[in-house]
């Protein structure tokens, strides 16, 4: 790997943001925590490590391979091994990990062949994909992270957390904290969007929900930060493909929500599919070892992705799986996810010499590590009378209910006559519901629902027809997502001019269309739907547009001819409850966009953090022929603006809010000050700015609103981005009511990689904002002297 990659000493880290409950929604600290050491990792305590060195004392050459081999036993998420016979392989200490297993029962049973009968009794780590819910299912992670709200996140990872542990998994592979700029790639909506500093936060809320208070808890189960790294670059947004990033970007962008999720304690990684600047990410030592190891000292495991060692071969850099195997591990992959190729040919390697003893005994060192830490060996069986085969508890269904209500981005809201379309009013006579997503419960779960099971979702149909009851409501389906008949149409069409408003559930084929593989060139309303939807809109009726996507999508008539959309995501198995309660204004919209909605195709990649470039056009509309050169030789096109349709961090409220202008508590800063601040460990660090702004709710209806605090850095070694965010609060505020939003800033939030790729504090001017979007705002002047 290039040695110029290896040359920074300090950490890249950025802030956990601890931010106010949206409920009690009181504005709260932001703290800073960048601190240039190590991830603070709980793993390596000395009571493990001293199990862990007797165990492998005790261990045979085979038996420490075992510990790196990992298997599906069900549910394939991707090319299969073909081979079986996993409870003879525990028996005798060939498997180190199993996972997609579909009991409590089976674990268990598993469980008692690596328990019971191998030599070393040596427990098995069983894993599954828990992404957004294991039965309760919340909205996909792309609407969790659109609350901004991390303590929601981290209290539904919580219950996550107790229902899969119940079911014997002590290990989710999640969060996926893979920043994404591309909404063609289906993944965006398993991330947080395109925001480090965002992903950073709602990464350490996913690690605090699954990990709890204590790993070796029965409930809690081992995270894993995925897919290390830049797997979210794909080119073309198809995924699987190829990325690039310079090293300042990889550490500006790409790595510091894996650095968050290892620093609040997340136990393991799983390297990537992608091949990272032509070296694949799971075979990468410059991330993997360097940085990880090296750098970060991240003492955890990491596991490959599914099958990725083997798919070093297409790739081009490995003949054979023996060298594929080789490459992968010596580069830092401990487990083997269903490849097959450590348990096939490690044994050879470590005997021809070409993985020595030590390199072996350091990845078993980490999976045991793991295991110790879980408090497998304590207690290796799940309890089967736990797992709940009843209703789901009261207490998750309001909290996926808050959730997908918090998720929600009002992205339109129009006056027709003297009000805005939404909120409905209650006694309104008839309502024609239209549309594929209205009654479909599967779509509700979204893209990778665990256990999700749709008999427990309540559909926005169900949950209108008990607010209204059934005679107010026309329902017509309108088609399918893929495909729909002109008398479906024309039957749509009848419904909404008899009815007074027409509510239109539309959006993607969740399964195809959304997650893994489900890459799209064409990001639009799928079938019919868009035509369904103006000839809707050609009734004169209002008309309210609910989409139901897992990214935003290219809809331009949309945009300019529907008075009122609002963006839902999949928001889980409380859907219904939750669009009812926001359509009629007992809940006020307030999620807010985390990537940027562009206008067109031809855009993408679009995100708000973007570099000004030397030749900048903003947001001027220079579509027109040029007038003259200062309007022809600047970055703009010829046919579309260079402004999104919606820029990141916005979101309409049933309420306005107005914002007063931040004042800072020094006009002056010395780099020399921060950088010293900077290095300190993160419990000394303290803030070096307080930034405060008043912010009113001007309306009448109570409302939060998310407050956005960003930072623009000029004159630097490096090009900064325009905006940066670094720190946000959700704010409850009552009609009427001005609040004080502080944050105290540390000095990471001045912090950049430099031209030397050190993390550094320079001397330059910076505007910062404290506004509702990345777009909006007045900025107030700071500088950073010598
Ligand atoms: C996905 C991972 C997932 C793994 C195991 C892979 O295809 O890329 O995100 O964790 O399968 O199911």
């Amino acid at each position: 790997m290039p040695t110029k990659f290896l040359r920074s000493f300090v950490l890249c880290a950025f802030a956990a943001c601890f931010i106010a409950t949206s409920i009690s929604a009181q504005s709260s600290k932001q703290a800073s925590d960048f601190h240039g050491a190590p991830v603070r990792s709980g793993l390596a305590t000395p009571a493990i490590e001293k199990k862990v060195d007797a165990l492998l004392r005790q261990m045979t050459l085979e038996e420490k391979i075992g510990q790196l081999v990992q298997y599906s036993v069900g549910s394939p998420t991707g090319p299969g091994t073909g081979r079986g016979g996993y409870a003879e392989m525990a028996a005798t200490g060939q498997v180190g990990s199993l996972y997609n297993l579909e009991s409590v029962k089976d674990a268990n049973q598993f469980q008692h062949d690596a328990v019971e009968k191998s030599r070393l009794h040596i427990p098995l780590l069983f894993g599954l994909d828990v992404i957004h819910g294991y039965r309760t299912t919340f909205p996909v992670p792309l609407g969790l992270a659109s609350t901004w709200n991390p303590q929601i996140v981290e209290a539904a990872s919580r219950v996550a957390a107790q229902e899969a542990s119940a079911a014997g998994v002590r290990w989710t592979f999640s969060p996926m904290v893979d920043i994404a700029r591309d909404l063609r790639w289906g993944r965006i909506v398993e991330g947080a969007g395109e925001d480090p500093f965002l992903g950073s936060a709602m990464a350490r809320a996913y690690v605090r929900g699954y990990q709890g208070k204590r790993l070796d808890a029965p409930d809690s189960i081992a995270a894993c930060a995925k897919h290390y790294v830049g797997y979210g670059a794909a080119e073309a947004g198809r995924d699987y493909n190829t990325t690039e990033i310079s090293e300042h970007n990889l550490r500006e962008v790409y790595l510091p929500p894996f650095y968050a999720a290892l620093d609040e304690g997340g136990a393991s990684v799983m390297s990537a599919f992608n091949s990272l600047n032509s070296v694949p990410a799971s075979a990468n030592p410059f991330t993997l070892t360097e940085v990880l190891r090296n750098e970060w000292k991240f003492p955890g495991i990491v596991d490959s992705d599914w099958t990725s060692i083997a798919e070093l071969i297409p790739h081009g850099i490995a003949n054979d799986g023996k060298t594929a195997a080789w490459k992968a591990f010596t580069a830092g992959v401990d487990m083997d996810m269903e490849a097959n190729l450590y348990h096939e040919h490690m044994l050879d390697l470590v005997k021809s010499g070409k993985v020595t003893q030590a390199q072996l005994d350091e990845a078993v060192r980490r999976i045991l590590r793991v295991k110790f830490a879980l408090g497998l060996f304590d207690k290796p069986y799940t309890d089967e009378s736990r797992e709940n085969h009843g209703a789901l508890p009261a207490e998750s269904l309001q909290l996926a209910r808050t959730a997908a209500e918090q998720s929600f981005v009002l992205l339109k809201n129009d006056f027709l006559a003297s009000r805005r379309v939404l909120p409905l009013a209650s006694d309104v006579p008839t309502v024609a519901l239209i549309g594929p997503l209205a009654d479909d419960a599967g779509s509700m779960l979204g893209a990778w629902a665990g256990r999700g099971n749709p008999q427990d979702v309540v559909t926005l149909k169900t949950a209108l027809t008990q607010k209204l009851g059934a005679e107010h409501i026309k329902y017509a389906q309108g088609g399918e997502i893929l495909a729909a008949s002109d008398a479906q149409i024309e039957e749509s069409v009848a419904a909404a001019r008899a009815s007074d408003v027409a509510i239109l559930a539309l959006g993607e084929f969740t399964q195809e269309m959304t997650g893994e593989a489900g890459s799209r060139a064409h990001p639009t309303l799928p079938g019919r739907q868009e035509e369904l939807l103006e000839k809707v809109t050609a009734t004169g009726k209002p008309v309210v547009l609910l989409l139901f996507t897992g990214r935003p999508l290219v809809l331009p008539w949309a945009f300019a001819h529907v008075p009122a959309v609002l963006e839902l995501w999949s928001p889980g198995v409380q859907a219904g409850p939750a669009i009812v309660r926001t359509l009629f204004g007992e809940a006020t919209p307030s999620g807010r966009l985390t990537v940027t909605w562009p206008r067109a195709v031809g855009q993408i990649p679009i995100y708000y953090n973007a570099l000004n470039t030397g030749r900048p056009a903003g947001n001027r509309d220079l579509t027109h022929p040029p007038k003259d050169a200062a309007e022809k030789y600047v970055s703009r096109y010829v046919d579309e603006l260079n402004a999104p349709q919606f820029p990141f961090g916005y979101g309409l409220s049933y309420t306005d809010f107005s914002y007063g202008a931040p004042e800072i508590s020094a006009k002056k800063l010395s780099a020399k000050t921060l950088n010293a601040e900077l290095r300190k460990n993160s419990a000394d660090a303290k803030p070096v700015l307080t930034v405060t702004a008043n912010v009113s709710n001007t309306g009448k209806t109570a409302a939060d609103e998310v407050v956005q605090l960003y930072v623009r850095l000029q004159g630097t070694s490096v090009e900064e981005p325009v905006r940066k965010l670094k720190g946000f609060q959700r704010v409850a505020l009552a009609p009427g009511e001005t609040k004080k939003v502080t944050f105290p800033l540390g000095a990471d939030s001045f912090a950049l990689w430099d031209i030397r790729n050190e993390y550094t504090v320079e001397p330059s001017l910076l505007h910062i904002w404290v506004s509702p979007d990345s777009s909006r705002g007045e900025a107030v002047e700071l500088e950073i002297t010598d």
